[in-house]
């Protein structure tokens, strides 16, 4: 099996290691592609570095740019590579432009596709990942999810269950494996803290950084916050110039962004962590440090839920009676199950499974309105979301109209039929075969129905 997989920004390097090792040691042939979006070094080489994470076989050197202009760059080029490469899967991980630039590309050419970190919704469409996110799951194949919150969103929206595998969360894999490595290192001293004394602060969001007055409001709680326990803040790029420009106050430490070992390591001793970032949310989880989210929705409610996470929002005053009251009162440790550190090995065994043996799933684009029909308990909403996709009429007990207005229906049907019968796995065949069986049935109603409709026009005709 050969597989192609693609990481483009610094939580993607993070996502992608784990589940190139568990392929590798499975046996597959995994070429790694870089897509460039993260280039300076603290960004992207120090990931590699940190994490023994091989050169890629491919940089396709996109950059930074709008979101047109980034996600066609990598499309543009990752489109004449996929034809090289012969893959028989290319895996996704995350949200970021270079996820949803390759899923595209992958969908058109063929080759199956897997999205690892599937299902996660913030229902907040201004987020660009959100976009990311739900193009990304619908033209996949393959929907890798990391808890079952992120099952249920996908159940939700019609995706079949043989699609989704819930796996856990490969984040927590790389956390796992490097947290010995990461707890040893000095960082904490060499910044002048004492472990379990300081707080640690991230932002990035767009929402937070790119918007002055946003920004302009959280820094006097930052300000005032410091003044209960020092503040460390390792810059993320997009921040950093506005962060420097609109004047650190006294108390908060800004740093360059931190490598992952350093990273972790502040993280791992902090006595409470700030933060916007997605990742950051789960890894403070896990390791049971007290996290105060800064935005107003996430698309990770299971840290808030069975972890250390709160949503506090951007309002000022919120925040800092959030940090008195977690520096009070911490949260218990807790982590959701199957954050256990073998997600990525869940992910190999589901390709190993399905691929590894020349069998091929189809994607979920191809069945849309049959197999739901023949589908006996379809999960609560599954089945309007099919109609939906196939751009008919929504309500799936109007079936057989539908079918009506669809003038070459038994071609179609047949298609599907064959289409079912050499791409199904070897698992689905009996399923399989008993869905052809109720199309046939359907089609053989269908036949009727018409029959029925233009038997009496045919006699009404001459009379007219
Ligand atoms: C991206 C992701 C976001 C993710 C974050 C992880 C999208 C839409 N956003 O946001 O989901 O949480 O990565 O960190 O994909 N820059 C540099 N050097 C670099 C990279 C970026 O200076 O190596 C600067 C550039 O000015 C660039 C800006 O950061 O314009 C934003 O970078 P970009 O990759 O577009 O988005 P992020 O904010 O990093
Ligand atoms: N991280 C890091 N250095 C930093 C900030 C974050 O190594 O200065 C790591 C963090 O441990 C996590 C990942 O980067 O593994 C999260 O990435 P980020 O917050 O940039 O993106 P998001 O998760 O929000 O998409």
């Amino acid at each position: 099996m050969r597989v192609v997989c693609v990481a483009g920004a610094r939580p993607n390097f993070v996502k992608v290691k784990p589940v190139m090792d568990a392929l590798e040691e499975g046996g597959a042939e995994v070429l790694l592609v870089h897509t460039g979006q993260h280039y300076d070094p603290v960004m992207s080489d120090i990931f590699f570095e940190d994490l023994g994470l091989r050169r890629p076989d491919y940089f396709l050197g996109a950059g930074s740019g709008s979101h047109a202009i980034q996600t066609c760059r990598v499309m543009t080029a990752f489109e004449p590579l996929i034809g090289q490469l012969a893959a028989d899967v290319v895996v996704v991980v995350g949200d970021v432009n270079s996820t949803l630039a390759c899923a595209l590309v992958t969908a058109k050419s063929g080759v199956l596709l897997a999205h690892v970190e599937a299902g996660l919704r913030s229902g907040d469409w201004s987020m660009p990942e959100e976009v990311n996110r739900i193009v990304t799951d619908r033209v996949s194949d393959y929907l890798f999810a990391p808890s079952p919150d992120t099952v249920a969103n996908l159940q939700a929206e019609g995706y079949r269950n043989g699609q989704i595998h819930l796996v856990g969360n490969v984040m927590v894999d790389t956390l796992l494996t490097n947290l010995g490595r990461a707890t040893s290192r000095d960082i904490v001293s060499q910044l002048g803290l004492e472990p379990g004394q300081y707080g640690l602060v991230t932002l990035h969001r767009p929402a937070n950084v790119d918007n002055p007055s946003v920004l302009g409001s959280l820094l006097p709680a930052l300000a005032e916050i410091a003044g209960l326990c020092p503040l460390v803040l390792p810059a993320h790029p997009r921040a950093a110039g506005r962060l420097r420009g609109a004047g650190l106050p006294s108390g908060v430490r800004i740093i360059p962004p931190a490598g992952y070992l350093d990273f972790v390591a502040l993280e791992a001793s902090a006595r409470l962590v700030l933060t916007d970032s997605g990742g950051v949310q789960e890894e403070t989880t896990v390791l049971g440090v007290p996290c105060l989210t800064l935005r107003d929705n996430t698309e990770r409610p299971i840290t808030l839920t069975e972890g250390t996470n709160r949503l506090v929002g951007r309002d000022p005053a919120r925040i800092v009676a959030a940090v008195r009251e977690v520096l009070a009162c911490p949260p218990p440790a807790r982590a959701p199950a199957l954050w256990d550190g073998r997600a990525s090995q869940r992910i190999a065994a589901a390709l190993f499974g399905d691929i590894g043996d020349g069998e091929r799933l189809r994607r979920p684009a191809s069945q849309p309105i049959l197999a739901r029909h023949s589908s006996p308990r379809p999960q609560p909403g599954t089945a309007d979301r099919a109609v939906h996709v196939a751009g008919q009429r929504a309500a799936p007990s109007r079936l057989l109209d539908l079918l009506r207005q669809t003038s070459r229906m038994p071609a179609g049907t047949a298609a599907c039929a064959a289409r079912d019968t050499t791409m199904a796995t070897a698992q689905s065949r009996t399923s399989c075969t008993l869905r052809i069986w109720l199309t046939m049935i359907s089609t053989t109603r269908y036949v009727i129905e018409m029959l029925h409709d233009v038997i009496p026009v045919r006699r009404g005709a001459p009379a007219a």
